[in-house]
C-alpha cells in the first residue's frame, strides 16, 4: 500500500442555506477549527448540523424526507458549501430541483450537476445525535444503518452496492409473492443479491477489523470496546473464502424461495446483520451498560472511525456532535476536545450553555444561534 501523507481534515469553509428548515437564508464563513454553536432550545442549532449532513449522500442526521427539509411556506430548500479537503477547495451543493410537485434531490460539484451519491467523493461526515442514545437498545436495523453510514465515509461505493442489493431483493420478493416463479428471472435477481451481498458483508468486515484496530490504539477516557458482526455472510467470511460464502448464499436463496414467499420477507442476507458492541472493562454488551456508558461507547466508536479514516483514506471526516458535551463530565469533555483537536477534525458542537465549551479555549470558533440567526460569539 502506498504511504499516505498526513491526513487532511475535511473542513467546511462557507456554508449557505436557503429555505432549509427554520432558515430563510443564512451564510456563515468558518475556518477549519471546531465550530461551537450555542443558543436556547429551538434556536436552530441542530438544523444547521443537519444542513451540513445533507452535504453527503443519504437523508442526513434526522433521516428526513426531502420535502420536510423545506422551510414551511417555501418551495424548495438548498444547502451549499465550499469544502476544503485533500483535493483542494471544492464547491458543493444540494437541494430540491424540478417542477413543484415533482421535485427531486440534486447535487452539484464545482458547478456540475451530479447524482447525490457523488457528494461522498468530496465530503465525509459522521454524527452523534440525541436520537442515537437508543442505538444499542433498538433493533438491529438501527445499528446496521449506523455502521453502513460510517462505511460510506470510508468507501463511497457502499451506498450504490446496498441500493443494488435492495432493489434485487425487492424485485425477487415481489415475484415470489405474486407466485411468478420464472426460474431464469429469479436466478438473475439472486445472482445480483449474491454479488452485492458479499461485497456489502466484505466491506462491513473490513470496516470492523480496521475500526477495532483503531479502538485498540487508544480511546483516552472513553471505554475500550470489542466489536463483532452477527450475520451469515460476515461470519462466513471469517471462516472461509468469499467463493464458498457466495455459493452458500446462492444456495440458501434458491432453497428459501418458498419460505420467503410465505413469510413475505427475505429471511437470509446481509440486510439482517447486526453490529454487536461490548464494553470491555465491564465485560458486558453495550445494551446492558448505563446510558452514560453507552454514550461514551458511541463516542469511542465515532472517534475510532475518524482516526481510521484519517489513517487509511488520508482524510479526517467532519464530525457533527449534537448535544454531546452536556452529557459528559468536565474531564471527559476536556478529553473529547483534546481528541478532536488532536485529529484536527472540524467538529460542529452544539449546546445550550457556552461554559460547556470553555475547555476548547482558542482552539474553536464560536457562534450564538438565536431564532435561526447566527452571530459570531467571542472569537
Ligand atoms: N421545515 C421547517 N420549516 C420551518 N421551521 C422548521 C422546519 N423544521 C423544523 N423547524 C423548526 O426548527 C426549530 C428547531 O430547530 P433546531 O435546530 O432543532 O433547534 P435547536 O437549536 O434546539 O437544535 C423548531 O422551532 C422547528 O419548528
Ligand atoms: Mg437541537
Amino acid at each position: 500500500m502506498a504511504v499516505r501523507p498526513t491526513a487532511e481534515p475535511i473542513a467546511v469553509r462557507r456554508l449557505t442555506v436557503s429555505d432549509f428548515r427554520s432558515y430563510a437564508a443564512a451564510a456563515v464563513d468558518v475556518d477549519p477549527r471546531p465550530v461551537v454553536l450555542t443558543g436556547p432550545n429551538g434556536a436552530g442549532k441542530t438544523n444547521l448540523l443537519e444542513a451540513v449532513s445533507m452535504l453527503t449522500p443519504g437523508s442526513g442526521l434526522r433521516r428526513a424526507r426531502m420535502d420536510e427539509l423545506t422551510r414551511r411556506g417555501a418551495i424548495r430548500w438548498a444547502v451549499a458549501a465550499r469544502v476544503e479537503h485533500a483535493g483542494g477547495l471544492t464547491a458543493i451543493g444540494t437541494g430540491l430541483a424540478g417542477e413543484p410537485g415533482s421535485e427531486k434531490r440534486t447535487a452539484r460539484i464545482d458547478g456540475e450537476t451530479v447524482g447525490p451519491m457523488r457528494l461522498g467523493d468530496v465530503m465525509s461526515v459522521s454524527w452523534l445525535t440525541p436520537q442515537m442514545d437508543r442505538l444499542f437498545l433498538d433493533g438491529a436495523s438501527v445499528r446496521r444503518r449506523f455502521m453502513d453510514r460510517l462505511i460510506l465515509g470510508f468507501d463511497p461505493e457502499h451506498g450504490p452496492r446496498a441500493n443494488r442489493y435492495e432493489r434485487a431483493m425487492r424485485e425477487r420478493l415481489k415475484l415470489l409473492k405474486d407466485g411468478r416463479r420464472d426460474p431464469e428471472w429469479l436466478n438473475a435477481l439472486e445472482a445480483q443479491m449474491v454479488e452485492n451481498g458479499i461485497a456489502i458483508a466484505a466491506a462491513r468486515r473490513a470496516w470492523k477489523i480496521r475500526t477495532a484496530r483503531a479502538l485498540e490504539a487508544g480511546t483516552g477516557p472513553f471505554p475500550a470496546a470489542d466489536l463483532a458482526l452477527e450475520g451469515t455472510l460476515e461470519e462466513g467470511l471469517d471462516r472461509g473464502s468469499a467463493v464458498e460464502v457466495e455459493d452458500g448464499f446462492a444456495e440458501a436463496l434458491a432453497a428459501g424461495r418458498e419460505l420467503d414467499a410465505q413469510a413475505g420477507r427475505t429471511l437470509a442476507g446481509p440486510h439482517r446483520s447486526d453490529l454487536l458492541v461490548r464494553h470491555r472493562a465491564k465485560d458486558a454488551p453495550a445494551e446492558q451498560c448505563s446510558t452514560g456508558e453507552q454514550k461514551a461507547l458511541l463516542i469511542a466508536l465515532i472517534l475510532a472511525d475518524a482516526r481510521m479514516q484519517a489513517r487509511e483514506r488520508g482524510q479526517t471526516p467532519v464530525l457533527l456532535l449534537d448535544e454531546v458535551a452536556a452529557h459528559l463530565d468536565a474531564d471527559r469533555r476536556a478529553a473529547l476536545y483534546d481528541e478532536i483537536c488532536g485529529l484536527g477534525a472540524q467538529a460542529w458542537l452544539t449546546g445550550t450553555e457556552p461554559h460547556l465549551f470553555e475547555a476548547l479555549g482558542g482552539r474553536a470558533q464560536r457562534f450564538e444561534v438565536r431564532e435561526s440567526e447566527l452571530a459570531a460569539a467571542g472569537n
